[in-house]
């Protein structure tokens, strides 16, 4: 039986996932946090490993990972975007079959997934798109648009299988409504500045929020 997206995970990027020979697999999720897609993936896969930055969320993935006695899964702390790191990984496990970047992306580690990836590989990865959050007046600065994503994975000798806009617009009948939908990003969006534009938004009549993604899947040529 098909086992089910983890939550906040797009279906279509877990069937994306789900339809490789996991099983037979070493898997690199990059930018794992607590390691919602590395725990997920661990009784499917041969052997995940999860790398981030932040040391705490690592932390709180290895909890897990032991909470749910998954011995093949390990988090080690790692820049991603830095060049060289991915292959001191690799020099203490086989290099990876497979990559995973769910809402990490940039085009370091698209690069260095390029260099860590043997031809015939995949990178299956979910990025913010510019749209997201478009009512806040600024797009994340790891964010793609459809052409900028496929003309870096292509520069990187990826061969694009799979490349998907997914998008949902959450529409507000007051802005009671509205405010509510974004109570959680409200101190992250004061500190950036989008939670003023977001409000000005409102204000002149705005009653929408966007969450748009790109999911894709990507084989090394
Ligand atoms: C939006 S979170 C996504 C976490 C996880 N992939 C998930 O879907 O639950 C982005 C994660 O990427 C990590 N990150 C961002 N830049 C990174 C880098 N250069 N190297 C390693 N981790 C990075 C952050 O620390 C954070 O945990």
């Amino acid at each position: 039986m098909a086992v089910a997206a983890p939550p906040g995970v797009s279906p279509t990027f877990w069937r994306l996932l789900t339809d490789e020979p996991l099983a037979d697999l070493d898997v690199l999720d990059v930018g794992t946090g607590s390691g919602r897609l590395a725990l997920a993936l661990g009784p499917l896969c041969r052997r995940v490993v999860g790398i981030d930055r932040d040391a705490g969320a690592l932390a709180l993935g290895r909890q897990r990972a032991a909470a749910a006695s998954l011995a093949n899964v390990e988090f080690i702390e790692c820049d991603a975007d830095k060049r060289g790191d991915y292959f001191e990984i690799a020099a203490g496990w086989e290099n990876p079959d497979l990559i995973v970047a769910h809402l990490c992306v940039s085009d370091d580690i698209i690069e260095n997934a390029s260099k860590s990836l043997a031809p015939g590989r995949v990178l299956a990865l979910v990025a913010f798109h510019t749209d997201q959050w478009r009512e806040t007046g600024r797009a994340s600065r790891f964010a793609y648009d459809e052409a900028r994503l496929r003309g870096e994975l292509t520069e990187c000798d990826f061969s694009v299988e799979h490349l998907e806009v997914e998008r949902e617009v959450q529409r507000f009948a007051s802005v009671e409504e509205a405010l509510a939908a974004a109570i959680g990003l409200e101190e992250r969006w004061r500190a950036d500045g989008r939670w003023f534009n977001y409000m000005k938004f409102l204000e002149d009549g705005g009653r929408t929020l966007t969450r748009s993604h790109l999911s894709v899947k990507a084989r090394r040529v």
